[in-house]
C-alpha cells in the first residue's frame, strides 16, 4: 500500500495488478476521503515503536480457535512479541469471535487460551463475542451448550482474562470513569438454530438504549463477529447490513469490527462514515480475497490488529506474525482518515 491510500496492491488475487487508471483513481478518492496531512508512521517495520506516551493500546483478532495448530501459536507469540516491543500497558484485547472450533472440553480453556496467550505479556481482559462456531448449533461444531460454556467459564472465573458476561454487553475503556472509547459489542449471529426472534428483539432493545446513553468516550466502536461488507469468501451480510446499517449511518461510530471471513480488511464504504475492520486471520485457514475491492485486504498473512486510541486520534495497525505492518491508517474524530505508509 502506498502512502496516500491507493490500493494498487493490497489484494491478493492478482487482478489489482491490472487496474484501469480510471479504476485507480476512483479507489484512491474513495479511501482517501477527507485525507488529512498525516505523518506516515514510516518506522513501523517493527509496528510497534513510535508512539508517545499516553493514549490506550488494544489488541484484536478472530478465528483463532484451533486445538492449538501451528497457525494459532505463531499469532500468539506475533502479539506478544508486539506488546512486548511495545513496551506500554495493553487495555484489552478483542477476541472477535470463534474462539474454539470443534468439540469444547473444559481443559481446554487452559489449554487453548489461559496458557496459549501469555498472562504475563499479555496482561489485560480479553473481551468475547460469539461466533458461528461458538455456538455449537447443527450447522457447525454441533455441542449443545457450547456457547453458554464460554459465558459460564468467564462468570466462573472472574479472576481469568476471559470476559463474556453475555451474547451483547457495552463497556467503556480504559475505565467508566475516564473512558476513552465505548464499545458495544453484539452477537450477529442471524442465521438458522442461533439467535431467536425473541434475541433479536431484546438484542434491538439493548443497542438502541446504549446508543441513547451519555457517555464521556469520545470514541464508539462496534463489535461482532460477522463484517457487515468483505471483499472475501462471505461477502456482504444483507442482514446485518439491514439491521445495523442504519445505525451505523445515524451514529459517529468510528470503527466497526468483525471477523469471520478469515482475512484481515480495511474497507471503506460509500454510503458509511465508519471503517469497517476484518480481522478474522487469528489461526484458522485464510480465505481468498475476492469481491469489490473497496479498500485494502488480503488472505496471505495470519495477523491481528493493534489500536492505539488518543482523545483525537485513532491509529490502527494490521500486523503479521513476523510483526511486519501491512497497513495502517490514522483517523481523526471528525471521520478524516489518512492510510500510512507500510513500511
Ligand atoms: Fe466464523
Amino acid at each position: 500500500m502506498k502512502d496516500g491510500g491507493t490500493v494498487n496492491d493490497s489484494h491478493d488475487t492478482g487482478s489489482a495488478k491490472f487496474l484501469s487508471r480510471r479504476e485507480m483513481l476512483r479507489r484512491s478518492v474513495i479511501f482517501s476521503t477527507g485525507a488529512l496531512a498525516a505523518r506516515p508512521l514510516g518506522k513501523l517495520a517493527a509496528a510497534a515503536e513510535g508512539f508517545a506516551d499516553g493514549g490506550m493500546h488494544l489488541l484484536a483478532f478472530g478465528d483463532y480457535g484451533t486445538k492449538g495448530n501451528g497457525d494459532q501459536i505463531a499469532v500468539a507469540r506475533a502479539m506478544e512479541a508486539f506488546a512486548q516491543k511495545l513496551g506500554k500497558p495493553l487495555s484489552a484485547v478483542l477476541a472477535l469471535g470463534d474462539n474454539f472450533y470443534r468439540y469444547l472440553t473444559p481443559d481446554r480453556f487452559d489449554k487453548h487460551f489461559e496458557k496459549m496467550y501469555s498472562a504475563e505479556i499479555l496482561n489485560c481482559p480479553f473481551y468475547a463475542c460469539a461466533g458461528n462456531h461458538d455456538y455449537g448449533t447443527a450447522m457447525y461444531d454441533y455441542q449443545p451448550g457450547k456457547l453458554q460454556m464460554q459465558m459460564d467459564y468467564a462468570k466462573n472465573n472472574p479472576q481469568s482474562r476471559w470476559k463474556f458476561p453475555a451474547k451483547w454487553y457495552a463497556l467503556e475503556l480504559p475505565s467508566a470513569e475516564k473512558p476513552l472509547v465505548k464499545i458495544i459489542t453484539l452477537d450477529g449471529s442471524y442465521w438458522e438454530g442461533a439467535l431467536t426472534p425473541k434475541e433479536k428483539l431484546e438484542q434491538r432493545r439493548f443497542l438502541k438504549a446504549e446508543l441513547a446513553k451519555e457517555t464521556k468516550a469520545p470514541w464508539l466502536w462496534l463489535v461482532n463477529h460477522y463484517p457487515l461488507f468483505s471483499d472475501s469468501t462471505h461477502g456482504d451480510a444483507q442482514p446485518l447490513i439491514r439491521e445495523w446499517g442504519p445505525i451505523l449511518q445515524q451514529h459517529p461510530i468510528s470503527l466497526c469490527f468483525a471477523g469471520h471471513d478469515h482475512t484481515l480488511q480495511h474497507l471503506k464504504v460509500e454510503g458509511y462514515d465508519c471503517s469497517f475492520l476484518v480481522s478474522g486471520a487469528g489461526g484458522q485457514r485464510l480465505y481468498k480475497i475476492k469481491g469489490e475491492n473497496r479498500g485494502f485486504a488480503q488472505g496471505r498473512h495470519f495477523g491481528f490488529n493493534h489500536i492505539h486510541v488518543t482523545p483525537d486520534e485513532l491509529t490502527v495497525q494490521f500486523v503479521n506474525t513476523e510483526g511486519k505492518q501491512l497497513h495502517a491508517f490514522k483517523r481523526q474524530r471528525d471521520g478524516k482518515m489518512k492510510v500510512l505508509s507500510a513500511a
